[in-house]
């Protein structure tokens, strides 16, 4: 009796001891919180160790074991029609607000669900349930695009598969099908999503023939350079859930088929050392102590090394392509985009790179919201059900989409 209480009581301790992470007063639910980066953390951990014993690669155990906590085949209520079809070979899940007789154009968002471009799927109950809200409550079609994940194929495979799919829907004749108004169409997406959706932009807006299809796009805490892991979010938010920045470089390192070798010299800049080729000149881009506001650079040093790793960039390329950091791109390639929304999190690795880009597309003439909540994590707007439900989740989403009602 006694050794079963000496042994429950070590189990609780050491559950507490991998659940507890101290949190910032500001954020809300912080229970909550941690026990979803804990389940997160586990499976990430259960993961790593099928790759280990050699069963299959962690990303693919991840994915499987976030969609087997919820995948939602096509359904349809009153307000939503919900089909899963191909477009130019690529699936996609279509989200049709309710129609009636004569009713005018429908608007439409192409989605592109974040995961780190390996995780997850439009048809996980998470995404599904997000454009289920977008088509009911502003009436419109959304197509959710199942572009293909690390590790079946890298970048830029993934913008091929938006690519084709978005251009596939903005035929006229399949808008036509859809009941889709061709002039209010925008291209949207949150984290990993949301550096397809740029990436997307980026590209369109530089084709004459496509450069007017956007009316414009909303960025959802977007992934948007690899330049720099040492912003002042990147500092403040290091060990941040549910994206601490050893995480983040991982997926990026994995999204180039990279080696997890270079991931501690990536931590500390070493992969845009001023002895590197080619990056100085783009980092000059991200120059954050020019484009952040004094509030937040205040109390940080930008990590410059004069001496760091020259290999990375050298094996690893793709770092400084603006297709895969939309950031970067140069200032011709912002100009003609249409106009933006960027939703950023106080808490959260990538705040910063969002706020960058909010910049310089104002300083390229761009029209932009910045939509930025000082108690919002990674992610949260996803998290708007019960377990799962947080109040910040449901402010970003509701903000989110009454400016996609106000704009599209
Ligand atoms: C970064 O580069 C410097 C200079 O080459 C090296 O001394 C240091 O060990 C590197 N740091 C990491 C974490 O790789
Ligand atoms: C960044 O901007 C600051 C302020 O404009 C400037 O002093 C600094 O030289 C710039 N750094 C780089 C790497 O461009
Ligand atoms: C989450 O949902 C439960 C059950 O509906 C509710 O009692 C709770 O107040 C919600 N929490 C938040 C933060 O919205």
């Amino acid at each position: 009796m006694r050794s079963s209480c000496v042994l429950l009581t070590a189990l609780v301790a050491l559950a507490a001891y991998y659940i507890y992470i101290p949190l910032p007063e500001a954020m809300g639910d912080p229970w909550k919180l941690m026990l979803l980066d804990a389940t997160f953390r586990g499976a990430q951990q259960v993961s790593n160790l099928i790759h280990y014993l050699g069963l299959s690669h962690h990303l693919l155990a991840l994915n499987f074991i976030i969609i087997s906590f919820g995948k939602k085949s096509a359904w349809s209520s009153a307000q939503v029609k919900v089909t899963d079809t191909e477009f130019d070979g690529v699936e996609v899940r279509v989200f049709e607000g309710s129609s009636k007789p004569n009713e005018p154009l429908k608007r439409s968002i192409v989605y592109l669900h974040g995961g780190g471009w390996a995780l997850a799927s439009p048809k996980i109950s998470y995404y599904d349930e997000l454009c289920t809200a977008m088509a009911e409550e502003l009436n419109a079609v959304v197509v959710s695009i199942e572009y293909r994940l690390v590790p079946k194929v890298y970048f830029p495979e993934q913008i091929h598969d938006v690519a084709r799919a978005t251009k596939h829907f903005l035929q006229p004749e399949v808008l036509q099908k859809y009941s889709v108004d061709p002039d209010r169409i925008g291209i949207s997406g949150d984290s990993a999503g949301g550096n397809l959706a740029a990436a997307l932009g980026q590209q369109f807006s530089q084709d004459l023939n496509l450069r007017s299809k956007f009316k414009l796009q909303a960025l959802i805490y977007p992934v948007l350079q690899a330049l720099d892991f040492n912003t002042p979010s990147y500092q403040q938010n290091w060990n941040t859930p549910i994206l601490p920045r050893h995480v983040m470089v991982k997926y990026w390192v994995d999204y180039f088929k990279g080696n997890y070798n270079f991931v501690q010299a990536m931590i500390v800049n070493n992969h845009t050392s001023l002895d590197v080729e080619g990056a100085v000149a783009l980092r000059a881009r991200l120059n954050w102590t020019f484009l952040l506001p004094p509030s937040i650079t205040k109390n940080y040093k930008p990590v410059v090394h004069t001496a760091g790793n020259a290999k990375i960039v050298q094996e690893l390329p793709q770092l400084l392509d603006a297709r895969s950091a939309p950031l970067i791109a140069d200032q011709e390639a912002l100009q003609h985009l249409p106009k933006t929304y960027i939703l950023t999190c106080e808490y959260d690795v990538l705040r910063d790179d969002g706020i960058m880009y909010a910049k310089r597309l104002e300083n390229a003439g761009v029209q932009v919201t910045l939509d930025h909540f000082e108690d919002g994590f990674h992610g949260c707007m996803i998290f708007t059900r019960w377990p799962t439900n947080f109040s910040v989740g449901i402010r970003t989403r509701n903000s989110y989409i009454k400016w996609l009602d106000d704009n599209l």
